[in-house]
């Protein structure tokens, strides 16, 4: 490579459909910075030998995605306190020689919140629905900013069992608990909420499926979906029309995508730039 190019990438299988590279490229483009944001195919088995050639090659930095997101973990030098607890990372940092993982989803969420939203996380009580890998860095995000109380719903109970467990044996986290999907059980349950999370994939790709009965939910709630495609989920939708406020996940993409480019370079996003950039690209897919 060329001296005095940044190189950066994702690391992925499949990583075709990664709106990554648009992000990063555009911000590279945008600050003037010589380099480019490439997509790197990496199959399960592989990593190692990828992470060494990434690192042989001079390349700064790579965000990591499904399905490396925890197996990246054995072959790093050192963990950030977020990525340590959740136990996984999207964000590698080749430093000088050593490979530093990060988690910024967790981060980019609750920035997303703050920024997009104008609202603080610190107290609140939190209904998480979901307990896959997304679920897991927003829980372990939420633990540490100090939420009041998460309650997971999942609809594989041992999963999202598992979850709470997790925020209790890494973080000391004593406030969570897993719900049971009952319908009935969960309308009562809301009034004693503020903020709802979709961090299942329900939603995601079309159809009309809603992760939860929206019975209950309503001008009292801040309902976040972190599906982006579409942008209007119908969750979101259905939650608007019962007069709930509602974050949709554009700003959460943005918002790790921004944090692992100071990271890299020490410079914030152009923001305002990619967000068009995303909403125009999301309107056409
Ligand atoms: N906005 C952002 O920046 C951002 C960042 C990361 C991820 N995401 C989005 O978040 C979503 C989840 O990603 P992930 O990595 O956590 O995936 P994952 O690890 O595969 O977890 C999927 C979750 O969705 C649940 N689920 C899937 N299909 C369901 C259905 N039909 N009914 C009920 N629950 C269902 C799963 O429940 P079970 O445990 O029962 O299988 C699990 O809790 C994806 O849509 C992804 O694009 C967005």
């Amino acid at each position: 490579m060329a001296e005095g190019q940044l190189v950066l990438g994702i690391i992925g299988h499949p990583v075709g459909h990664s709106l990554s590279p648009l992000m990063h490229n555009e911000a590279l483009r945008n600050l003037g910075i010589k380099g480019f944001y490439v997509p790197f195919e990496v199959k399960p088995g592989e990593i190692e030998a990828a992470l060494s050639g990434l690192m042989a090659l001079g390349v700064k930095g790579v965000n990591v995605t499904i399905p490396h997101k925890q197996a990246v973990l054995e072959h790093l030098d050192q963990l950030d306190p977020v990525s340590a607890a959740t136990k996984a990372v999207n964000t590698i940092d080749f430093d000088g020689g050593r490979v530093v993982g990060y988690n910024t989803d967790g981060a980019g969420f609750v920035a997303s919140l703050r920024e997009d939203a104008g609202e603080e996380v610190g107290g609140k009580r939190v209904l998480l629905i979901g307990a896959g890998g997304a679920a897991r860095g927003l829980a372990v995000k939420l633990a540490m900013e100090g939420v009041s109380e998460i309650l997971v719903i999942n609809r594989t109970p041992e999963k999202g069992e598992a979850l709470v467990k997790h925020l209790e044996a890494g973080l000391s986290y004593t406030h969570a608990e897993f719900v049971p999907l009952k319908n009935d059980e969960l309308k009562e349950l809301l009034p004693g909420v503020d903020l709802i999370i979709n961090a299942t994939s329900v939603g995601m790709g079309g159809g009309d499926e809603l992760p939860i009965s929206p019975e209950g939910i309503d001008d009292r709630h801040l309902v976040c979906d972190i599906v982006y495609t579409p942008l209007k989920t119908p969750f979101l939708e259905e939650c608007r029309r019962r007069g709930a406020r509602t974050l949709d996940g554009l700003g959460m993409l943005i918002h790790q995508g921004d944090l692992a480019f100071q990271i890299w370079t020490g410079k914030r996003f152009p923001a305002g730039r990619i967000r068009r950039l995303l909403m125009e690209k999301l309107k056409t897919a």
